[in-house]
């Protein structure tokens, strides 16, 4: 089938693609290069169609998407501190972005969108695991405008017919991911500064809690969400469904680098969870999900490839 792969530039999107084109699928890119690039997609480029052009631009967004099945609608800005210092902006590009795609897809005829979701729309109530028929209370902008999106694609699918899902990533680690800003993902900076003989920040006491997934076990989630029967309008976990602690996640990052770890501690993140785990269940059940990378076998191939 032909395929949409909006944000596929990016970390979890350039995952997405590979997985795609081992499956014999046409893939389509649009990406306006904010934080992901090329180099993400360098061995697979001849095999791609990468467009520039940002998801709220409706007619670059239509000119890509005509004639495309499904559509992976990665592109956000994927930041929790980022939106609080930039509400409007990230609304913009989240929201209205994501509203865009929807409106594409119905025009195009698309037949479904899958949607990156993310842990963050449970917010800070504090039962664990998290399993989707809790109520969502999301205590960022971003956990907010993922939420918000999340409705809308459950009212598209309701109104217009194009099938919706959305997935609910929690804390997606791998290679490619950008270790180089303020705001990039926790294992990415940690695996950094270690190789590069440095120490960690923990952002609080290091106790905060995190269900790490490997990057790959969320391009499969995708693949399975893009065909699965009776799952339209729904949303699903995607996790390992294991609960880990800042301070046992260095600890394990060290032994794969086979360095000790220097710890040092800041105030924590406002905005910031305290602990967050899953129950994958319903992905399992419905999707067929199932996560083949352990955290310790992703951290090794992580180190594997920066190594590289
Ligand atoms: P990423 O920053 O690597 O990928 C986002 C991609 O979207 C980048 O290539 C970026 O250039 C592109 N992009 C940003 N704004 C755009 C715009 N206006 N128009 C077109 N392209 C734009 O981040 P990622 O970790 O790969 O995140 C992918 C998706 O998964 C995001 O929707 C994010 O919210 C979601 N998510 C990520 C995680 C995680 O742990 N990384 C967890 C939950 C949800
Ligand atoms: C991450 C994703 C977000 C996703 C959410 C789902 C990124 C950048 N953010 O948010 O898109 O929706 O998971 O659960 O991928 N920390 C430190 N030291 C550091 C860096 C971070 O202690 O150097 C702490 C943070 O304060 C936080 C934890 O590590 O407690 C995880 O932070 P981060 O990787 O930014 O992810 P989330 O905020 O959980």
């Amino acid at each position: 089938m032909r395929t949409l792969v909006t944000g596929g530039a990016g970390f979890i999107g350039s995952h997405i693609v590979r997985r795609l084109l081992e499956l014999g699928h046409a893939v389509r890119v649009l990406d306006d290069f904010s934080t992901g690039s090329r180099d993400n997609l360098a061995e697979v480029s001849s095999d791609v169609e990468i467009t520039a052009g940002d998801v709220r631009d409706a007619d670059a967004l239509e000119r890509v998407a005509n004639g495309c099945e499904v559509i992976f609608h990665e592109a956000a800005i994927v930041s929790v501190p980022y939106s609080i210092e930039h509400p409007m902006e990230s609304h913009a590009v989240n929201v209205v972005g994501t509203l865009n795609t929807l409106e594409v897809a119905r025009r195009v005829g698309a037949r479904r969108v899958v949607f990156a979701s993310s842990a963050a729309v449970y917010g800070a109530e504090p039962t664990l695991p998290k399993v989707e028929s809790m109520l969502p209370a999301p205590i960022s902008p971003y956990g907010v405008e993922k939420l918000t999106c999340e409705h809308y694609l459950a009212a598209w699918a309701h109104l217009f017919g194009v099938e919706t899902v959305a997935l609910r990533y929690f804390n997606v680690f791998g290679p490619r991911q950008d270790p180089s800003s303020p705001y990039s993902g926790v294992i990415s900076v940690f695996v950094d500064r270690l190789l590069a003989g440095r120490g960690v920040t923990f952002f609080g006491d290091g106790r905060q809690t995190r269900d790490f997934v490997y990057a790959g076990d969320v391009a499969e989630a995708n693949v399975l969400a893009a065909s699965a029967r009776g799952v339209s309008g729904r949303a699903y976990n995607v996790a390992c469904g294991r609960e880990t602690s800042l301070l046992d996640l260095a600890t394990m990052i060290g032994d794969a680098v086979g360095r000790p770890v220097v710890r040092t501690f800041e105030p924590a993140r406002v905005g910031d969870i305290a602990r967050s785990s899953a129950d994958i269940g319903r992905a399992r059940d419905e999707l067929g999900y199932a996560p083949a990378v352990t955290v310790e076998e992703g951290l090794r191939r992580l180190v594997a490839a920066r190594r590289a």
